[in-house]
């Protein structure tokens, strides 16, 4: 086999991300730089700023990816870069970025969905793993359980109809006082505390149905942390983490679990960057172990945004032709599967 070397870029958020990786798993380089000491204050990510900070980094964490790989541009066959979904200003910079130099080095561009980047993570934590199976997806802006039937068919077997699993857990820190982002600093919290101390709702819907609901819990646990306040109690930060955690993930497993069983997929897999938290990963290898199912997430690095993971996407698109041209735009919303 001839060596494929593609140069993957991620920006949608606050990271700006870039890496070599040889023939789809073999990560030579993954240069991140997270804003997210930028963004703390706020308490989320600001559009404009991350727009603005991507602008500064990108050429550099760029330059950086090539030089630790030890490759010069003419050793790369392609330039993967995400175009969707995201904020459109923080697209943009990578997306620039990568047809500029698609376009000065001659080289194809293959434009990656987010999410698609995300699940692609696995394959570089496990060379074994080949689809089909089934992925949750889960991050500050998605939670999607996926079914992956080759490396460029998905197919959306549920997803949240309200906040994404990562934003309750950032706004549930948010209001227990524990900064941003929310989800490793209540991972921490809850490993303190009791996650039966409090009865958080698990919003199910009918049989059948893999939706998620995480704005009800979210609210129940504001309207937990009010009345606890006038009635002039104190309620223990970690005994809220634990419980409100325990209920997320209570939800995502057995949704996960099911939809596995539902299309008969023997393996499930997590990615986002709530696929790295600690309950969630015991819980399902727990859980799927009395159904024999084998289960597989990558290292906490890959569960973050990461450029990686859309180099490692980018190759298997790359492999299959799907390449674009240099008046790909970035799309904001775009829905996985969408252009094909
Ligand atoms: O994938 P990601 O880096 O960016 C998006 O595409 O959104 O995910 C970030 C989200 C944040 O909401 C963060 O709080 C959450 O992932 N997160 C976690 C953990 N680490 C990061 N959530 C729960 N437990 C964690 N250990
Ligand atoms: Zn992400």
């Amino acid at each position: 086999m001839i060596d494929k070397i593609i140069l993957g870029i991620e920006s949608s958020c606050d990271e700006t991300s870039a890496s070599v990786v040889r023939n789809g798993r073999e990560v030579l380089s993954n240069v991140i730089s997270s804003q997210v000491d930028l963004h703390q204050k706020y308490g989320g990510v600001v559009p404009e700023i991350a727009s603005r900070k991507h602008v500064e980094l990108v050429v550099p964490v760029i330059n950086q990816a090539l030089e630790e790989a030890g490759i010069t541009p003419d050793a790369i066959d392609a330039v993967g870069v995400t175009y969707g979904p995201g904020l459109v200003g923080a697209l943009l910079v990578g997306l620039s970025a990568a047809k500029a130099m698609a376009f000065a080095w001659d080289k194809p561009l293959v434009g990656v969905h987010h999410i698609e980047g995300h699940i692609a993570a696995n394959y570089i934590q496990h060379k074994e793993l080949e689809p089909p199976f089934v992925c949750l997806v889960a991050s500050g802006g998605h939670s999607h359980i996926v079914y992956v039937g080759d490396y460029d068919r998905f197919e959306i077997l549920g997803r949240t109809r309200d906040d994404a699993a990562g934003e309750a857990f950032d706004k549930v820190a948010r209001a227990v006082g524990l900064g941003y982002p929310g989800g490793p600093l209540i991972d921490k919290s809850a490993r303190e505390g009791n996650p039966k101390a409090i009865d958080f709702p698990r919003v199910h819907f009918e049989k059948g149905c893999f939706d998620f609901s995480f704005s009800g819990i979210k609210t129940a646990v504001l309207n937990y942390l009010n009345s606890t306040e006038q009635k002039g109690e104190k309620y223990k930060v970690e005994d809220v983490c634990a419980s409100f955690q325990s209920a997320v993930v209570d939800v995502l497993v057995t949704n996960l679990i099911a939809a596995a069983k539902k299309v008969k997929s023997p393996k499930v897999a997590l990615a986002g960057g709530v696929a790295a938290n600690s309950l969630l990963r015991n819980e399902l290898m727990e859980r799927a172990a009395k159904d024999g199912l084998e289960v597989f997430y990558p290292s906490p690095i890959l569960c973050t945004d990461n450029a990686a993971m859309i180099a490692c996407a980018a190759y298997y698109e790359f492999e299959r032709g799907n390449v674009s041209d240099l008046y790909l735009n970035a799309i904001p919303g775009l829905k996985l599967g969408e252009r094909r």
